[in-house]
């Protein structure tokens, strides 16, 4: 997939670093949807989806959900629609965002496809991810260049660039995949009707961080023994000027701040919890008649079970994060959750010599009942 070279050549030389056209990364390859059920997608109330027009020489945007008659003709050019997250709906765009499972699933973001019809596209940006533009059915005309002059074009409802230097022109055809980090200004324009998948990336900003961890940080302190400790001032002396802030409070809070302290342990805890947490449009589909822990047990010793497209399993030494919480990894789990979370499934075989461990079985039976892993379908 990329082209003769080693994840770990691609990763050295292009990550983050520089662009890369890949000819025929996957060739044969066949959209992981069709039109029509991309359509469908972009009609669920659970499904983050925009449709981008340029008619007129006027840029457009709105959000979905979008019934099939909203949709422009698709005689009409130049309109686009990105659907996100295509990868937790459909097991064929899953299966193709785990291509990229060389990076890890921490900083994997989403499967995006986009529809455009001739001429469609979102106009000439940048963005703040990585991200690795596969062509998957008809063609697109793809424009880049490394300027440094990022401005936009002021009151328009997307970034577009105000002045788009492009240095690189090729014409991607099914199968073709371009690879760009992040700030790389690029313009792709559909050459008759096209779809496009994104493999997107996440990449928190510092901001972001520092806020969620704070926040992280003031739940766990609320659950500490002098988390109900008030201020105190019992040698407050009477004012002249009552709405001075008093210097002695700025200072004692100040000591209070100081003793808020934190490890490499909390920094994992926080980011194991946060990247694992669904996005906020997320919603599991457990089952309607959960089979009880027994036949669940003997179910899967024939089919085994996989994680659900929408769940995220991330471990470390001390701790695993399944859908935003955290529990400890204990020395019976080690044996098993650190491979369902790297291959996303156990095969029945391997269940089966896992079985005599009933905390496996007590667990894995409460995640399917939460619909957070599947049995699999039966061979
Ligand atoms: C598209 O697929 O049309 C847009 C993807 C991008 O430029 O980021
Ligand atoms: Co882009």
């Amino acid at each position: 997939m990329l082209g003769n070279r080693t994840p770990a050549q691609f990763m050295r030389r292009y990550w983050q670093k520089k662009p890369l056209l890949i000819r025929q990364a996957i060739p044969d390859i066949q959209a992981p949807l069709t039109r029509g059920e991309l359509f469908e997608l972009a009609d669920l109330d659970d499904v983050e989806s925009r449709l981008i027009t340029h008619f007129r020489s006027s840029w457009n945007l709105e959000h979905g959900p979008f019934a099939p008659d909203e949709l422009p003709s698709l005689k009409k050019r130049e309109w686009t629609l990105l659907v996100q997250g295509v990868n937790l709906h459909h097991d064929r765009a899953h299966a193709l965002m785990n291509r990229f499972r060389f990076i890890p699933d921490a900083r994997l973001d989403d499967l995006m496809i986009s529809y455009a019809t001739d001429g469609g596209g979102v106009g000439a940006h940048f963005d703040s991810y990585d991200v690795f533009l596969l062509q998957v059915h008809g063609k697109r005309r793809w424009r880049i260049g490394a300027q440094r002059d990022l401005s936009l074009k002021p009151g328009l409802p997307l970034k577009v660039l105000q002045h788009f230097e492009p240095e690189e022109e090729w014409v991607l055809e099914p199968g073709d995949m371009l690879y760009l980090p992040p700030h790389i200004a690029h313009d792709g324009v559909a050459v008759g009707e096209c779809m496009t998948c994104s493999i997107g990336f996440r990449a928190p900003s510092t901001h972001e961080l520092t806020g969620q961890f704070l926040y992280h940080l003031a739940e766990r302190s609320g659950q500490s023994a002098s988390a109900d400790a008030h201020y105190r001032d019992p040698k407050q002396v009477p004012v002249g000027h009552p709405a001075q802030l008093p210097p002695l409070l700025v200072e004692r809070v100040g000591a209070i701040l100081a003793n808020v302290n934190w490890d490499e342990n909390d920094v994992a805890a926080f980011l194991g919890s946060y990247l694992s947490e669904p996005k906020a449009n997320v919603v599991f589909d457990p089952p309607a008649r959960p089979m009880n822990e027994q036949k669940f047990v003997e179910r899967v010793k024939k089919t085994g079970v996989r994680l659900d497209r929408k769940s995220i399993l991330l471990y470390d030494k001390r701790s695993y994060f399944l859908n935003g919480e955290a529990e400890k990894l204990s020395a019976k789990a080690r044996k098993w959750l650190p491979e369902l979370a790297d291959t996303r499934r156990l095969e029945a075989k391997r269940f089966v010599t896992l079985t005599d461990d009933s905390t496996m079985t007590v667990l894995l039976h409460e995640w399917y009942c939460a619909g957070w892993i599947q049995v699999d379908a039966y061979a």
